[in-house]
């Protein structure tokens, strides 16, 4: 069976955990093996790294600062763990990966979009999704339903930098988002999240039947 690369990308709350979940035993039970990862944190480095860019309650380091720290995540994760696994025939199901920082430190912080292109590239060694599906919906929803989640799990202060961010920002990813998708449409996918979870799972399958026979 061909080694595939597929990512999930949204803004907060857009229901990217709960789908990878579902999609990660929905694939498992058509006999691929999975593996299921993320970013930030997918690495032994990366999970060192993810406290220092998430919690909220550390001083904010500058936008270059924080641009690297993703991508020094990223070049331990596509180099010590998605790529063997790729190597291993396995399928690997990632939250987030290269969009997330054009979406975020590109079109979010401003950052230069050639450039964070390039520093992709440089950071995975030329290693891309063959399939992202990106979540969308209104950023006041997708808000309100990240904000809930943390203060269900006590999260609200260790990785609420991002949800601390405005809802101008919030619609600058968004938009990066769609920009993207309208860019590479062969590989980007963009699913209407605002509706349920069993809603989303369904399309999910839809569309990964169809596009990769998986
Ligand atoms: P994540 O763990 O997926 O949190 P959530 O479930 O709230 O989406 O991602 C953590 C945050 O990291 C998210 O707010 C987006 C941000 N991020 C970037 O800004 N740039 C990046 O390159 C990546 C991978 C994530």
């Amino acid at each position: 069976m061909p080694a595939k690369f597929i990512t999930l990308e949204g803004i907060e709350g857009s229901g990217k955990s709960t789908l990878l979940q579902k999609m990660a035993g929905w694939l498992a039970g058509r006999g691929h093996s999975v593996l299921l990862t993320c970013e930030p944190g997918g690495s032994a480095l990366g999970r060192e790294l993810r406290p220092l860019l998430l919690d909220a309650d550390r001083e904010k380091v500058c936008m270059e600062a924080e641009l690297f720290l993703y991508l020094a995540d990223r070049a331990e994760h596509a180099r010590r763990v998605i790529g063997p696994a790729l190597e291993r025939g396995e399928l690997v199901l990632c939250d987030r990966f290269t969009d997330s920082t054009l979406a975020y430190q590109g079109y979010g912080r401003g950052l230069d979009l050639d450039l964070l292109r390039r520093l992709n590239h440089a950071a995975t060694g030329g290693l891309a999704p063959d399939q992202t599906l990106v979540l969308d919906l209104p950023p006041e929803m997708g808000l309100s339903r990240a904000r809930r989640r943390n203060l269900e799990q006590g999260l609200e202060r260790k990785e609420g930098r991002f949800e601390a961010e405005s809802l101008a920002f919030h619609s600058r990813v968004r938009a990066g988002y769609l920009s993207i998708a309208g860019e590479e449409p062969g590989r980007v996918k963009v699913l209407d999240a605002s509706g349920g979870p069993e809603e989303l799972f369904s399309r999910a399958c839809k569309h990964f039947s169809r596009e990769m026979a998986l």
